[in-house]
């Protein structure tokens, strides 16, 4: 029986996790979309200050099955916490067998334990709704740069009922600072 386990430490494992998000994305939408990930990916893990990422892997008997990430968004003008979530990547093989949403619920709990008030998302509705995201207009979550698909502009209250508005304008970290993923 495959043994499935969730860690919150991604150190010595950045080629595994950059490897795992290439192929996903390479096997969803083609190569060239892969290899746009690797770099965010490798930006984001490189570049990132710690205070700013949390990185959570799903492992199954040891083997890297699933990845997400969360950096940090800044809303200079609200106290609140934010962080987005981006990208999220299962190993091609594993797919549609729940792992992906266990890991995200997995990652949500911990943001949640080290008080964090507000997650975002970007992108399909349906599969994010399952882990509490809900549509938000960019007037309530400003995006930090403008969104080519604004019905995917995901949010949700980490530390209260209901997201009240977030006072923008937002900034967020330089390895999702590419207009060609928004
Ligand atoms: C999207 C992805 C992360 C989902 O992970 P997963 O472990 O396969 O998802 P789960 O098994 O937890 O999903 C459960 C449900 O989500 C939905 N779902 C799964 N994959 C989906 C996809 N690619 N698109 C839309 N909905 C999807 C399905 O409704 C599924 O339920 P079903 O089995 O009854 O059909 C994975 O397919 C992947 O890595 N895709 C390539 C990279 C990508 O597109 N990442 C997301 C953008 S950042």
């Amino acid at each position: 029986m495959a043994e499935l386990e969730f860690i919150s430490d991604h150190a010595g494992r950045e080629s595994q996790i950059v490897r795992l998000f290439g192929d996903s994305f390479a096997a969803a939408d083609g190569p060239e979309e892969g290899r746009l990930i690797e770099t965010v990916v490798q930006d984001l893990l490189q570049a990132t200050a710690p205070d700013d990422l949390f990185v959570f892997s799903a492992l199954e008997n040891g083997a890297m099955v699933g990845c997400i990430v969360f950096s940090r968004l800044r809303y200079d003008q609200d106290p609140r916490t934010v962080f987005i979530l981006s990208p999220v990547a299962v190993r091609t093989d594993r797919q549609r067998q729940g792992i992906g949403q266990k890991l995200l619920a997995f990652g949500l709990c911990e943001l949640r334990a080290r008080g964090v008030d507000v997650a975002i998302t970007y992108g399909d509705p349906n599969y994010y709704a399952k882990v509490g995201f809900k549509q938000v207009s960019t007037d309530v979550a400003p995006p930090p740069l403008p969104l080519s698909m604004p019905h995917g502009w995901l949010a949700q209250s980490l530390s209260g009922p209901e997201l009240e508005p977030l006072s923008g304008p937002s900034r967020c970290v330089a390895g999702l600072n590419k207009p060609a993923i928004w």
